[in-house]
């Protein structure tokens, strides 16, 4: 089990939308840094702020499109570990800052690892968010590493009390060593333990509402995983806090029908959004307001051009939100 970390309580009891905060004494670029430790690059920079519009995931073959066109996109949501080094890559992501502000989007904190967090990723992230300043950092309610190696999938938790106080316990850990507020995503799910008492929805209200954390509330996973288990995914919508919402994923799944009635339904990021999806964002912003929300699309990337159509039809319901009248994209 790793150390219990001593709670902070402005960030740990920190409240209300979204996870733009910067710890005050977050310090400046640890010295060896490139880019970001030029003052005048940092000025030039436009807002680290999120706004509630959507975003892309940017991925590296759309890293050159994007460079050379600046397209019209609020904003780009990056996978943290492809940009925690040095070299190239964490360059171009430089460059893109420049021009837009970013979320960093982790898969490797295993924020429900009992063993506890490791010490040498946490300071990579944190070196990150100085060297990037996001508006949004975000991980995961899930875990992955065990006895120091890394499993590369976001594995499902057994929604028990002790499992809710490893999470507070490492997301206060996470929380203190990052200098700031970080939203924690709800996962798709194949499986449930046998032993496994508390809703998911309760138990991410319960981690939020203990650490201060936000909700990454990601509509596709809920209704991948309400589909797969059966739950009511407008249940588990009106449980979710709705001043912790800090941002919305959408992305397109796979479905899988074996004949015999049973559907399974997989978390591919492989395709456009789908209908009913739609549907449960236009219910989730009905409940939760505005919110920066962004297009995940990871296997058979498409060009740049369709996800930014998937972009303007969310930020469509946005706008019907804002005005006042969520509508069903058509
Ligand atoms: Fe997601």
């Amino acid at each position: 089990m790793g150390q219990a970390t001593a709670l902070t309580p402005a960030l740990s009891r920190r409240s209300g939308r979204g996870g733009n905060t910067q710890h005050p004494s977050a310090p400046a670029l640890p010295g060896g840094g490139r880019g970001p430790g030029d003052e005048g690059e940092r000025q030039r920079r436009t807002q680290s702020a999120v706004p509630s519009r959507t975003g892309i995931g940017l991925r590296f073959q759309h890293h050159r499109e994007v460079l050379e066109t600046r397209p019209d996109v609020a904003w780009f949501e990056v996978h943290s570990e492809n940009y925690l080094g040095g070299g190239p890559t964490p360059a171009t992501l430089d460059r893109v800052r420049r021009d837009y502000p970013i979320s960093l989007h982790g898969v490797a904190l295993s924020l429900g690892s009992a063993e506890g967090l490791s010490e040498p990723h946490l300071a990579r992230l944190r070196h990150a968010i100085d060297r990037f300043e996001p508006g949004l950092v975000s991980e995961h309610l899930s875990w992955n590493v065990v006895d120091h190696a890394y499993l590369a999938d976001l594995l499902p938790l057994p929604m028990t009390e002790e499992a809710l106080a490893v999470v507070v316990r490492n997301i206060d850990h996470a929380q203190t060593a990052l200098g700031r507020r970080i939203l924690v995503e709800n996962p798709s799910s194949y499986l449930r333990y046998r032993y496994s008492p508390i809703p998911e929805w309760e138990f991410l209200a319960e981690v939020s509402r203990r650490t201060g954390c936000g909700i990454l509330c990601d509509v596709n996973n809920l209704f991948v995983s309400a589909s797969n288990h059966g739950w009511s995914a407008r249940d588990y919508l009106a449980a979710l806090p709705p001043t912790a919402i800090g941002e919305i994923h959408l992305a397109g799944h796979a479905v899988r029908d074996f004949g015999d009635g049973r559907v399974l339904r997989i978390d591919d990021h492989g395709s456009r959004v789908g209908a009913e999806v739609w549907e449960l964002y236009a219910e989730a912003l009905r409940r939760f307001g505005p919110v920066p929300t962004l297009i995940e699309w990871d296997t058979d990337i498409p060009p740049l051009a369709t996800l930014i159509e998937e972009a303007r039809r969310a930020d469509e319901a946005l706008a019907d939100e804002i005005h006042g009248h969520a509508t069903i994209p058509a």
